[in-house]
């Protein structure tokens, strides 16, 4: 079976998505975090996120790596031989990811690497166009969303445990930024597939919203 999630960021995919993964015993596939470790070496290697030609030839050749663990845990990531798991979560890499992102050269290298996973088994694949474009047969589509206050209060929360300081009012306006710049780029926008469910997480604990992707699940393996 395959699990579908997108949304925009702090919607509260990467945490749905890990703990349906886990209790299903299925393969976790962070789509996001690959486009984060070509940031992460896109900067390391002082080259122009905007620089097209460049950057999409890097994704060609760069290898990255999921450590896909059934069952959760830590993934680690890797950029070539470089683990880059904490890197890549790094202000800097979250305000450059989206240029990098948008380059219909990136996005068909990459995407490439994600259907190779998606057709591996059993697996639990986030992102922004993944029910769209990387499994557009997926046997469960999930679209999370949430207000922009409350996933500004989430990313700083996980900012804060992490050790930086944090401007809510300046984490509010980058999350509209990104939402703005993933939902109207060229290539591969976000969007909600027109089978996907939509959940509004703003009001939800993790743990409802993971029922709620479980039940999605649990119906369609019983054929509703
Ligand atoms: O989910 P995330 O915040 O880790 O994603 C980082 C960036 O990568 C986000 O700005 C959009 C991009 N992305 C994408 O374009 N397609 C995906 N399937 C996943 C992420």
């Amino acid at each position: 079976m395959k699990v579908a999630i997108d949304g925009p960021a702090g919607a509260g995919k990467s945490t749905i998505a890990r703990r349906v993964a886990a209790a299903l015993g299925y393969v976790y596939v962070d789509t996001g975090a690959m486009y984060r470790a070509l940031t992460a070496e896109v900067l390391r290697r002082n080259m122009d996120p905007a620089d097209a030609t460049a950057v999409s030839e890097l994704a060609r050749s760069l290898n990255i790596q999921l450590d896909r663990e059934a069952g959760g845990g830590t993934q680690r990531v890797w950029a070539a031989d470089r683990d880059v798991t904490e890197e890549i979560r790094e202000p800097v890499v979250n305000q450059n990811v989206s240029m990098v992102a948008s380059h219909q050269g990136v996005r068909s290298a990459v995407v490439a690497q994600q259907k190779g996973m998606a057709a591996q088994g059993n697996v639990v694949m986030d992102g922004r166009d993944i029910g769209t474009t990387v499994m557009p047969n997926a046997d469960v589509k999930v679209f999370l969303k949430a207000s922009v206050t409350e996933r500004a209060r989430r990313r700083s929360l996980d900012l804060v445990r992490r050790g930086y300081s944090v401007n809510l009012a300046q984490l509010a306006e980058e999350i509209r930024e990104r939402d703005m710049f993933d939902s109207t780029r060229r290539v591969s926008p976000l969007r909600r597939a027109s089978d996907a469910v939509e959940i509004d997480t703003t009001h939800l604990t993790v743990e409802e919203v993971v029922d709620m992707v479980l039940l999605l699940c649990r119906n369609r393996e019983a054929g509703e």
